[in-house]
């Protein structure tokens, strides 16, 4: 009789250790267990061998182990419920669970907005690479090696040819369209910058662009400060005001920055324009000669003007963001705000 009961308690632990993955698995389960040469109505066939007395419990005892087996066989048959469910359960006709919307990053927002502006002045677009060389960055920008200027646009040199380096403004971009030579040429250039900056609140080590180049007969100062005015007021609303302060860049002569009346405050002073009643938002100017005849561009006939703004202090400025850095975070948290604009 202690023989049948270890017995017994050894084929519960054996049944309990079985975890069938699959319908083939299951099956074997049922007939190695439950068949009708399984193990269950073979112990079944010990009972022959147990003494009188002792029949009543021992019969107990393997109609306990057979009971214990189909249940444990049916809870496999509850988890393979799953594979019907698909084909019988499931109501196709309910709605699904939601995906959300994403929202465009508010770099991207302003950007095309300036695009849109400038496209209705006829500016287009266009695009050129992030590694640039030293020509087109620098040197025929009036930039030449060891120029003083080039402090101002410190950026990241690649190790093994200090020739290329990761662009500090799309300036660069400008270049490679006045060396084209087709003109008049009104273009605008959006684009990611580089430069040896620490990261702060207020300065990144990348940060976008547009910048933008009109080159034409008869192209003078007024142009420039017609064609920013239009921008800064389609961007900022019609009570906006600018100023511009002399200024100096090698590309450019004359050269200034142009300053905004601050939106905050309307010229009051505040902590945003640290009371003066204005933040500035660019840097602009009239093509240097020099730079013209860099590109095989005639200086005595043509004239032009250009301009470069940072996206990231055009938004900072639009939306009240005091803080540069959460533009490259990706917090959901911050760019969600941006869902309706
Ligand atoms: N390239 C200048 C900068 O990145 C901006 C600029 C563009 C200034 C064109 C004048 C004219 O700071």
């Amino acid at each position: 009789m202690e023989d049948l009961k270890t017995l017994v308690e050894r084929y519960k632990a054996e049944i309990m250790a079985e975890q069938p993955q699959n319908a083939a698995e299951k099956e074997a389960f049922r007939i190695k267990y439950l068949g009708t040469k399984g193990l269950v109505k073979s112990i079944m066939g010990e009972m022959k061998n147990v003494s009188p007395e002792n029949k009543k419990e021992a019969g107990q005892l393997l109609n306990d182990l057979k009971i214990f087996t189909e249940q444990r066989f049916a809870s496999f048959e509850d988890d393979a419920g799953d594979e019907n469910d698909i084909a019988e359960g499931v109501d196709l006709s309910l709605p699904g669970s939601p995906v959300p919307f994403g929202t465009r990053h508010p770099i991207s927002i302003v950007s095309n907005r300036i695009i849109s502006i400038f496209s209705r002045l006829g500016f287009s677009v266009a695009e050129g690479p992030e590694i640039e060389d030293d020509f087109h960055n620098f040197s025929a920008l009036n930039l030449p090696e060891n120029h003083p200027a080039r402090d101002m646009q410190d950026t990241f040199y690649i190790h093994q040819n200090p020739d290329w380096l990761l662009r500090t403004h799309t300036s660069s971009v400008q270049i490679r369209e006045m060396q084209q030579g087709k003109l008049p040429l009104r273009i605008i250039c959006p684009g990611r910058v580089y430069r040896n900056e620490t990261i702060s609140a207020r300065a990144h080590c990348f940060f976008n662009q547009v910048e933008g180049l009109y080159i034409a007969e008869n192209v003078s100062f007024a142009d420039l400060k017609q064609t920013l005015y239009f921008f800064v007021q389609e961007m900022f609303g019609n009570t906006v005001k600018i100023r511009f302060r002399p200024s100096y860049f090698p590309f450019t002569e004359p050269s200034a920055e142009m300053d905004i009346s601050c939106l905050i405050c309307g010229g009051e002073g505040c902590s945003v324009c640290k009371k003066t009643g204005w933040v500035e938002i660019l840097g602009c100017g009239m093509v240097h000669p020099q730079v013209l005849e860099n590109c095989g561009i005639d200086s005595n006939k043509y004239t032009g003007f250009a301009f470069g703004m940072g996206i990231e202090r055009i938004t900072m400025l639009k939306y009240r963001i005091k803080d540069l850095r959460l533009f490259s975070e990706n917090d959901v948290r911050f760019l969600r705000q941006f869902e309706s604009a």
